[in-house]
């Protein structure tokens, strides 16, 4: 059985899009350990709720991303993980994980990448962007992970219309529904083996849906 590390800072919704998968069969694999960046995260309780062992890693008590990172893969490690999962992690690591982790790192956008991604960019500051921006669509994006921020390949990816009337608020709705629908499909993907990755581009394996 392959072991998922989910990496939270946050509410954890897509967390528990991630066990409801699991759970329900989706994806063949179990979560062997979930880290968070912020102590009081809910994320950690929807762990706690599922037996799921979890951990805290508070980047304020590291000098450096790189030793922030470190503890992160010790925990990876340690926990046997095969795929790490960024769900709503809001910080930024170093290169350290990628290295260790070459293509099993995935991270949920919530934006059609490569369209308003990068620093600064994670949650409602996506969103106000989309909308300041008179976009006709914006959507949800699960990427590989790599050295640069949010310019991996792209493995699933799907649109949601920005509707006049929308706010930054119902428009992160309306995208999350699509985040807990398309984190499972990709996850399912890399774990089964059916992709290729071309560049940037991500090729499903012939006979792979
Ligand atoms: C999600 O919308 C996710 O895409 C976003 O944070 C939210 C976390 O929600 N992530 C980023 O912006 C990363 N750049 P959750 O904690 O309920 O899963």
């Amino acid at each position: 059985m392959k072991r998922i590390g989910v990496l939270v800072s946050g509410g954890g919704t897509n967390l528990q899009s991630i066990i409801d998968a699991v759970s329900q069969g989706k994806v063949a694999a179990e979560i062997g350990v979930v880290v968070s960046n912020k102590p009081g995260a809910y994320a950690l309780e929807r762990a706690a709720l599922h037996h799921i062992p979890s951990r805290v890693v508070d980047h304020r008590q590291y000098q450096s991303v790189m030793e922030f990172t470190r503890a992160i893969l010790e925990i990876m490690k340690e926990n046997k993980i095969d795929l790490i999962c960024l769900a709503g992690f809001l910080r930024i690591l170093d290169r350290l994980l990628v290295d260790a982790y070459p293509n099993r790192i995935l991270n949920i956008h919530p934006a059609l990448l490569p369209a308003f991604g990068g620093k600064g960019m994670y949650g409602h500051h996506v969103h106000e962007a989309v909308i300041v921006s008179g976009a006709k669509f914006s959507g949800a994006t699960v990427h590989l992970v790599t050295a640069e921020t949010d310019v991996g390949p792209i493995v699933v990816q799907d649109t949601v219309a920005v509707d006049d009337a929308d706010t930054p608020e119902s428009l992160a709705a309306k995208v999350l529904q699509v985040e807990h629908r398309v984190y499972p499909q990709a996850i399912r993907l890399v774990l089964e083996d059916r992709i290729i990755i071309d560049g940037l581009r991500v090729k499903l394996k012939p006979g792979s849906h």
